[in-house]
């Protein structure tokens, strides 16, 4: 047995399972953002569990944005079977008369999948101890992958055609390729800014499972050669930032970053680092200058930073969800999946894990949130930098390819799509951080143009294109696209009053 499998062996042994009913009440951003505790106190929840044997136990979202305050209670039946309920708004589970018929009449098939498939699935159901992650799956895979060869990484995660998950899909085996070719110190940044408006992935996986991420960045150590790791979280996202830093802590402590876990002698140090705030701060080369030190505008590429990086060294660069998607690559059955933060006009909001391998079609993702696809007028896709997914799309299958970030909102039927195209617009005219003219003087002018009753579509599109083709970064590069979307998609509505 290796050292390494001791160490995990070691940890999962450590986790007794808890008490056999366990109340998991959810207190990520959304429990935080209903007063979940206070909503506890004020039912008598705790009171409850106490008459009924029930642990009370706080943990994370579960990613069901829309059913909070929620808990998930957990209880072990006859036949030592783990089965799960989640309850919505607290009431809910106070109205149960009989808690001992309630928890007889759990039945297996919630979603509890012992840790093996998913990106979500840990999600709101580990109690923050890095016994109970490792026990529910986490790091089930490294030893397996450290004793392989890098090459043999390499390619499984170029097989499956991982891309990245923060926008532009580039593929995620490449980068690391790239990165790997010099001799000397490199580093891994960790994109965890998520300031696009309408996406809340990365946080809610940062709260729920950090330790998926870790997995996923002792990968990335592993195959590019790289022992300093820089996380870069939004400075809102304070529920994340706070996840991390102590499963960062709670592996350095078991561990699995020196070289008693990782092979050649490799230890890894960890820093956190946080955002200001703005959208333009989660490009790639914006976090560069911030964590350097410098000023957080974007660099002239080429060098593109698996060259020139931090420091001028060579640096990955990957979202935080592409980092943990690596880990689900080695399962029996890889499930190639995309995140999506899905908002708006459904009955639930939240994250929602869709099929990369394009088959399920927009319909049926508004669908199984709640959503009436006959009265949604449209979707936004990629938020200000994004495009229109009209009714007449619905039936398509989503491609990975377009959706990039994973923001989508359901519009509303009675939006007035000329309306949300100026506020993007003037979004984007805000965020300009105004280093390149064609972004900070285009993004002014686009907004004028669109602000007329009657729009020019010529101008607009010459505009657009000088933007895109001449911008620094794609903040500017795209800022016209949901403008151009919308003149596609809905020529009429240009015509007469803004
Ligand atoms: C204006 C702007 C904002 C961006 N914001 C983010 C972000 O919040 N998170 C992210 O991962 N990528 C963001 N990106 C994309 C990054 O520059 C980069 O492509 C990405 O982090 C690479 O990781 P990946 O290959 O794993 O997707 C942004 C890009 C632009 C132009
Ligand atoms: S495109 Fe806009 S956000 Fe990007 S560097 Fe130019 S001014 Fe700044």
């Amino acid at each position: 047995m290796s050292p390494r499998h001791v160490i995990l062996e070691t940890l999962q042994g450590g986790y007794h399972g808890g008490a056999e009913s366990r109340l998991m009440i959810h207190e990520g951003t959304c429990g935080t953002a209903t007063n979940v505790r206070q909503e506890v106190e004020r039912v008598g929840l705790i009171e409850v569990c106490e008459e009924n044997d029930v642990e009370v136990v706080y943990g994370s979202c579960d990613g069901n944005c829309w059913a909070a305050p929620s808990a998930t209670l957990r209880h072990e039946n006859d036949a030592s079977e783990f089965v799960e309920k989640r309850f919505s708004r607290l009431d809910e589970l106070i109205r149960v008369e009989d808690f001992g018929v309630l928890l007889n009449g759990m039945q297996r098939g919630q979603g509890f999948v012992d840790g093996k498939s998913g990106l979500l699935d840990r999600l709101g159901r580990l109690d923050g101890s890095l016994e109970h992650a490792v026990w529910l799956g986490a790091y089930s895979n490294v030893d397996q992958i450290l004793r392989g060869s890098k090459s043999d990484a390499l390619q499984r995660i170029e097989d499956w055609k991982l891309t990245g998950r923060g926008g532009a899909h580039f593929p995620t085996a490449l980068k690391w390729r790239l990165a790997s070719g010099n001799e000397g110190p490199r580093y891994l940044v960790v994109n965890a800014e998520e300031g696009e408006p309408g996406v809340f992935k990365d946080r809610h996986l940062l709260e729920g499972d950090p330790h998926r991420l870790l997995e996923g960045i002792l990968i990335c150590c592993f195959v590019v050669g790289i022992e300093k790791v820089f996380i870069y979280v939004n400075g809102q996202a304070r529920a994340a930032f706070n996840s991390l830093s102590k499963a960062v802590e709670q592996a350095k402590a078991a561990g699995l970053l020196g070289p008693e876990f990782l092979p050649n002698g490799l230890r890894v140090d960890i820093e956190l680092r946080q955002g200001a705030g703005g959208y333009v701060c989660g490009e790639e080369s914006v976090i560069l200058n911030s964590i350097e030190g410098a000023r957080p505008v974007p660099r002239f590429k080429p060098p593109f930073a698996t060259d020139e990086g931090l420091w001028g060294r060579p640096t990955v660069i990957n979202n935080a969800e592409t980092l943990a998607a690596v880990t689900t690559l080695w399962q029996d059955e890889p499930p190639p999946t995309k995140l999506v933060s899905l908002s708006g006009n459904v009955a639930r909001p939240g994250v929602y894990e869709v099929p990369a391998d394009g088959t399920l079609s927009w319909a049926g993702l508004l669908l199984q949130a709640g959503g009436e696809p006959g009265s949604t007028p449209a979707i936004l896709l990629g938020g200000p930098s994004g495009v229109f997914v009209i009714p007449e799309r619905y039936d398509e299958k989503i491609k990975m390819s377009e959706v990039g970030a994973g923001g989508l909102v359901a519009l509303a039927p009675d939006s007035s799509i000329r309306s949300v195209v100026q506020a993007l617009t003037k979004y984007n005219l805000r965020e300009s951080c105004g280093e390149c003219t064609p972004c900070r003087e285009g993004t002014l002018r686009l907004d004028a143009l669109l602000s007329v009753d009657t729009v020019d579509f010529d101008k607009v599109t010459s505009l657009v294109e000088v933007m895109s083709e001449a911008s620094l970064c794609m903040l500017g590069g795209m800022a016209g696209r949901p403008v151009l979307s919308a003149i596609e998609d809905f020529p009429t509505i240009w015509k007469g009053k803004a």
